[in-house]
């Protein structure tokens, strides 16, 4: 007897990890990270919305990014220390872009005070970064339930949301790793799982990448010699090495994943 069981058809890996028809937002889209995350979601197909606190900064960059699909990039200015300012800036997007798939919440307000020298005004400022996080993922939220759309959500952790910092690494040369930035980190990982939880039911998936060492061009060099030190595969971090963390994330490759930390550290908080 010949069988009418519907055979279904496995999606292909390039269909899984494929953002054409997707659109995009990064926050803090010019920064160092942020601009490799950024051309990650533009090279798989997604239109991407460059946020930056500079309207010419975010534009600068959304010009340059390749568009396989020629839908055109946008440049944003969204400063997400600013209740009022998020929401204007999600609003003047309504009549630029029909609905929001991807939030990459990734920009940063540092301060690099230590545990020396930070006051406690500057230490609670610094924590307000996961506040910003939290409301304009609420937004995007609330989009895609009203919109009826599923929606995936990442927030950029840290290893020092997981470990501490060694002292010796930053001894001599320049202020430790603030207080602020790990109780931050910690919390944004541990508001990650918070949120997958009660949005999973709204098919929102929220997922946090924390990167190990990754200092820019512009750390010293004796500090980035101290860092390979102590890295498992023995050097730091390039930004593209976060793209493929990226797209697994936002795209339907990670359909399945939600509450997760992806830890792309060269191993630092593997022992
Ligand atoms: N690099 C690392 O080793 C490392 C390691 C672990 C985690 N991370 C995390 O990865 C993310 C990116 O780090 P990064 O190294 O690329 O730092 P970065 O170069 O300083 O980039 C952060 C960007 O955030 C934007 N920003 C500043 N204040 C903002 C605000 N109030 N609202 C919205 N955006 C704001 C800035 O862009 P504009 O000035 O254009 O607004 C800045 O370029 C951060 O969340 C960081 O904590 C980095």
């Amino acid at each position: 007897m010949k069988s009418t069981r519907k055979v279904e058809v496995d999606p292909t890996v390039q269909q899984l990890f494929d953002l054409t028809g997707k659109t995009a937002l990064i926050t803090g889209g010019t920064g160092f990270l942020g601009r490799s995350l950024a051309s990650a979601l533009a090279e798989a197909g997604a239109r991407v919305i460059v946020c930056s606190t500079s309207q010419e900064r975010a534009e600068s960059l959304a010009h340059q990014l390749t568009d396989p699909n020629s839908i055109g990039h946008l440049g944003l200015a969204l400063n997400h220390m600013n209740e009022a300012g998020i929401d204007q800036a999600i609003n003047s997007l309504q009549d630029k872009v029909s609905h929001i798939d991807i939030l990459v919440n990734n920009g940063h307000e540092a301060n690099p005070k230590d545990w020396t020298t930070v006051n406690g005004e500057e230490f609670t400022r610094q924590l307000a970064n996961a506040t910003g996080y939290f409301l304009l993922a609420r937004r995007i939220r609330n989009l895609a339930v009203e919109a009826n759309k599923s929606a995936s959500i990442l927030l950029l952790g840290s290893m020092y949301g997981l470990v501490a910092s060694y002292p010796d690494c930053y001894d001599e040369i320049c202020p430790a790793s603030p207080p602020g930035y790990h109780a931050l980190k910690g919390g944004i990982i541990h508001l990650t799982r918070h949120l997958a939880v009660y949005w999973a039911q709204d098919q929102v998936r929220v997922n946090c990448i924390s990167p190990g060492p990754f200092p820019s061009d512009l750390a010293p060099e004796k500090l980035k010699a101290r860092l390979v030190e102590r890295v498992p595969l023995k050097r730091i971090g390039q930004p593209s090495e976060l793209k493929g963390a990226v797209v697994y994330l936002a795209s339907d490759a990670s359909s399945y994943v939600t509450g997760h930390n992806l830890v792309v550290d060269g191993g630092w908080t593997a022992w």
